[in-house]
């Protein structure tokens, strides 16, 4: 809490009062900075003003350029905020403030008659006489707005001090307006961007089951669309869990083939004497148990595509074989001597390292170039920070509809977890992650301590391992004063009722935790 400094002093200390000055654009320098909204920062400026210069009230107006109306945009003190102010250019003394770029100075304004209008709406007035000082906005050679507060009337007030340090507050405030504006165009421009590109990736790839708009996975999906009209064979690479089946599926559903059947062989999944005959399939007897012929994958896939996963644990023999359909486009079944034609699109995938391989002598290098027609290579999670918030916003609404449960958001701890953590095993890690959270969560919030033990870890979340129960229970509880904070959207009071608790108590823990409850405010 700012204290509310002595104003007897000042005029009898002219140092202290210099110093006091200082101070005051200090902290409304701070306070322009820290706010997030333009509007949040005023309202926090005309409290300093009040607090340290006793302004009984204040406000700043803003120039309309479109209708050339003033209007009031934020306001502190005995003010009826509700009310609409508006003043046409020019009409009255902030209007006029704001029409010639000068300041005006009212020194009681009982003796104002361009007040007296409004002096009866303002009943104080009877017991106790005022000044008004008004001071201009300026931004770039104009005039934007009007800085105006009320003090109490005192005869040896040093008027043109006061205006002076009014006047560089004004100026502050059209600083802090001007970073304002440039943040919310760029602001707008990413938004309009992102929804943009949403909308394109949906229209143009029909890519909408895979989330992400990190420039990383942007440039995959300009290969998947640049590839998926063609014939051509793809190897997809990338570490386990980063999304290569899904994509292997998008490039399917956006070919020419997309009506003809997607079917998929894990090649790590099946026993290595069976995924021969899973391929090219087998005629009646072709081995012990072949009671009947059966049609292989590659038939089963015809005029689609065969997507061979984890191609890597693939053996030498089945290698040869896959080569051949390759390079000749037919094969065999198993037993059989009929040659069937192999119209089929193929797409490959592994999360090993190939070359690697191909130098053990585990992988044939003249099929590696076959499958390596056009790779694309799937980046790992840790490498596309952008999309973590949105993955996991999207597994929370999947699940929480899956197991019929009512989360709505992801608490700002927790969120700061998610960001941290490396995420070894990728996007399905990350799915795991949400839907064990999901399960037990038994709020509208899905806090830091739902998320997996795993996050939790000292280097997950930047903690010492030997936390203690102390340090446990100080983390727990920043956590719901923030969420608290988040749900009142700043507003300390209402945080403190949420959390059943007093006012008192509540700022003493914020101020205990360097909690800034302002980032909240919106
Ligand atoms: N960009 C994404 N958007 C939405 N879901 C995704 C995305 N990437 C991956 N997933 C989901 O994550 C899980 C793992 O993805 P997938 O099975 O495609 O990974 P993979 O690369 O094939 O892994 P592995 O090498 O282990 O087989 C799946 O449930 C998938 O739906
Ligand atoms: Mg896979």
């Amino acid at each position: 809490m700012r204290a509310a400094a002595p104003q007897t002093t000042e005029w009898s200390n002219p140092h202290a009062a210099e110093v006091r000055k200082l101070s005051t654009l200090l902290e409304v320098s701070q306070a322009l900075l820290a706010a997030r909204e333009f509007k949040t920062g005023l309202v926090d400026v005309l409290e300093i003003l009040g607090d340290h210069h006793g302004a009984l009230r204040s406000t700043v107006v803003l120039l309309n350029h479109q209708t050339g109306e003033v209007a009031m945009e934020a306001s502190a003190g005995a003010i009826d905020s509700k009310k609409p102010v508006r003043y046409h250019l020019g009409e009255g003394i902030t209007g006029e403030v704001v029409q010639s770029g000068r300041p005006i100075v009212v020194p009681q304004v009982s003796h104002e008659p361009r007040f007296l209008k409004r002096a009866a709406e303002r009943p104080e007035l009877a017991h106790q006489e005022l000044t008004y000082i008004c001071v201009p906005i300026p931004l770039d050679g104009q005039t934007v707005g009007a800085l105006g507060i009320d003090l109490l009337y005192k005869p040896n007030r040093d008027y043109e001090r006061t205006t002076k340090f009014l006047g560089v507050v004004g100026s502050m405030i059209a600083q802090a307006m001007k970073v304002h504006q440039l943040i919310e165009a760029d602001r707008q421009i990413l938004v309009d961007e992102n929804t943009h590109l949403r909308l394109e990736l949906k229209e143009r790839y029909g890519f909408s089951n895979i989330i992400g708009t990190s420039r990383a996975i942007r440039e995959v999906y300009e290969q998947i669309a640049q590839v998926a009209p063609t014939n051509t064979t793809v190897l997809l690479r990338g570490e386990s869990g980063t999304g290569k089946e899904l994509i292997a599926q998008a490039i399917h559903y956006n070919s020419a083939r997309a009506k003809k059947p997607f079917i998929k062989v894990s090649c790590a999944a099946l026993p290595q004497d069976l995924i021969e005959s899973e391929l090219f399939g087998y005629e009646k007897g072709a081995f012990t148990g072949a009671h009947a012929s059966k049609k292989g994958r590659f038939e089963l896939a015809e005029g689609g595509t065969l997507f061979l996963d984890e191609i890597g644990e693939l053996n030498l023999v089945t290698q040869v074989k896959l080569l051949r359909v390759l390079q000749e486009r037919e094969f065999e079944r198993l037993g059989g001597t009929q040659t069937i034609q192999a119209n089929v699109r193929l797409v490959t995938a592994t999360n090993k390292d190939l070359e690697k391989a191909i130098a053990a002598g585990d992988f044939r290098e003249d099929l590696y170039y076959r499958l390596n027609v056009f790779a694309i290579f799937v980046p790992p999670l840790r490498e596309r920070k952008p999309d973590v918030l949105q993955l996991a916003n999207h597994f929370l609404e999947k699940f929480s509809r899956q197991h019929g449960k009512h989360v709505k958001r992801i608490a700002t701890p927790a969120i700061d977890m998610l960001m941290c953590y490396h995420w070894p095993g990728n996007v399905r890690e990350l799915e795991n992650a949400i839907e064990r959270s999901i399960v037990v969560c038994n709020t509208q919030v899905l806090h830091a301590h739902h998320l997996p033990p795993t996050l939790q870890t000292a280097e997950a979340s930047g903690t010492t391992i030997d936390m203690s129960l102390e340090k446990a229970t100080e983390a727990f509880e920043k956590d719901v004063l923030q969420d608290a904070l988040k749900s009142a959207r700043g507003n300390r009071a209402k945080a403190a009722r949420l959390l059943s608790t007093t006012g008192r108590v509540f700022n003493y823990k914020v101020r205990k935790y360097e909690i800034d409850w302002r980032r909240f405010k919106s």
